[in-house]
């Protein structure tokens, strides 16, 4: 054990048995390094990591104290959901606007946003790459390199498919404005206004969204927050309805967070192709697990080019950078015309930028820490969220992403939280936008992907009185 673990592991101890409460003051870094002879950066290792795992917080120019949250958990949520399963029209972006716009402050508490901490990626160094990519770009890259997009960056993205064990060939891959336009471009592919598409219940709103602007039809299949889609229910609904698409997130779903185990993937993959019925997988999270190894996407169990995957650098690397892509099987042509009609291309010295960081290496590094403090703000937040909020709620543990699901005791209206703590400057995510009956009306989504501080403690703190008022 390193030295600086020992310290964690002593002043963990001491915190737990209570002989440090809540409150105190910790010995300051200087003595603490004096008295046992380690030196300063190993007592600062050990405090920062007290302070990610919640049990310590620095105060400006006073030194490290006692976190004053008890370590509760909140009850788990592994209930599936339980929705109608007949095909239904969608009328939810007026809602969703309203309450995303309402979240674009700097002033405002962000639990209720789809993006986490700026501030957790890489990006003077992907500013120099952008840099030094766009000095020497050549002239005739901009006109060959329309769309499916650069070679170069296609080659990068075709790479970490093989190095997951997937064969996804340069040429299958389509670079988009994001993960949204590839989804977006592969319901276009499959679909006419009027068809039905199966999602997942919660589902995404911006899959909603997606669906009310093309006339189709959302069916709604049940849905763990543990294990992901009930096949079963799939299956039937399938034979019942003939849907034209399923517009699904295998892993860590938005909101729910929950992950389909590899087996359940295959499984779902073959009975999608003993129907016919096209996948378009949203997997813009598989990289932020927390566990040993990123879940493989579904579309690593396809053997007939029905699964369309569609992922960005959005979450994980680049947000604002605004690039994604497709790799949508045997609809490729279809995609790849679908995005010369609309947009044309995606920006070439931005595509080359990301192509230049990514062939440097260092990308995986970043990753990991990105995963490592991910994980970590999962676990104070959510004893935060079982500290602070009212007696009954229960909240998800999901293993990845940024998200946690909370169910508030009955009768407690989201959307009455929503704006009262958007009086305080708080914002959250209502449940019933993740839902074209606007159902889990006693739900939020919050966003545990910014650093926890002070700020957010007493947010989270406010939050949990509006709740319990509600
Ligand atoms: C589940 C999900 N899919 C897709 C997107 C869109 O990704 P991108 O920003 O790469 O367009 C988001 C963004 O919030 C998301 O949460």
């Amino acid at each position: 054990m390193k030295r600086y673990e020992a310290l964690v592991q002593e002043i963990e101890g001491s915190i737990r048995k209570g002989v440090l409460r809540s409150g105190d003051r910790l010995p300051s870094v200087r003595s603490t390094g004096a008295n046992r002879g380690f030196s300063a950066s190993t007592v600062f290792q050990a405090y920062y990591l007290l302070e990610a795992r919640g049990f310590i917080r620095a105060r400006e120019r006073s030194g490290y104290f006692v976190n004053s949250l008890n370590r509760n958990e909140p009850l788990p949520l592994e209930t599936p959901s339980q929705p109608s399963s007949n095909p239904i029209s969608v009328d939810i972006c007026a809602q969703v606007f309203a309450i995303l716009e309402s979240t674009k402050s700097r002033d405002v508490v962000p639990f209720g946003s789809a993006f986490p901490s700026p501030l957790l990626f890489p990006l003077a160094r992907l500013g120099r790459s952008m840099a030094q990519s766009a000095k020497s770009l050549d002239p005739w890259s901009t006109v060959d390199h329309l769309t499916p997009g650069n070679p170069d960056l296609r080659r990068q993205i075709a790479l970490r498919y093989m190095a997951d064990g997937m064969h996804v060939h340069m040429d299958e891959i389509v670079i988009t404005n994001g993960a949204l336009e590839a989804l977006n471009l592969c319901l276009m592919a499959v679909t006419r206004p009027g068809d039905s598409v199966i999602v997942e219940c919660p589902a995404f709103y911006g899959a909603l969204q997606a669906l009310e602007l093309r006339g189709l039809k959302a069916i709604q299949v049940p849905t763990c927050p543990k294990e992901g889609l009930d096949l079963l229910n799939l299956e039937q609904t399938i034979e019942l309805h003939k849907p034209a698409a399923c517009w699904l997130m295998p892993n860590f779903q938005n909101p729910l967070g929950s992950t389909m185990s590899e087996a359940k993937k295959q499984a779902l993959v073959e009975i999608l192709a003993k129907h016919n019925v096209p996948l378009i997988e949203d997997d813009v999270y598989s990289e932020l697990y927390f566990g040993d190894k990123r879940p493989l996407p579904a579309k690593a169990y396809d053997t007939t080019g029905l699964v369309m995957h569609c992922s960005s650098f959005s979450k994980c690397l680049a947000p604002g950078y605004r690039i994604g892509w497709a790799a949508p099987g045997r609809y490729v042509r279809q995609v790849t015309e679908a995005k010369l009609i609309t947009t044309l291309a995606t920006s070439a010295p931005g595509q080359r930028g990301l192509a230049a960081y990514l062939e440097l290496g260092g990308y995986d590094k970043h990753l990991r820490k990105l995963r490592q403090t991910l994980s970590e703000q999962m676990a104070v937040f959510s004893q935060a969220v079982g500290h602070y909020f009212p007696a009954g709620t229960r909240a998800t543990r999901p293993q990845g992403g940024y998200f946690l699901w909370v169910e508030l005791p009955t009768g407690v209206d989201a959307m009455k939280v929503h704006a009262q703590a958007l009086a305080e400057n708080i914002s959250v995510a209502p449940g019933p936008i993740f839902s074209p009956t606007h159902s889990f009306k006693n739900c939020l989504r919050l966003n545990f992907g910014h650093t926890w501080n002070d700020r957010s403690e007493r947010a989270l703190a406010t939050l949990g009185k509006i709740a319990s008022a509600c």
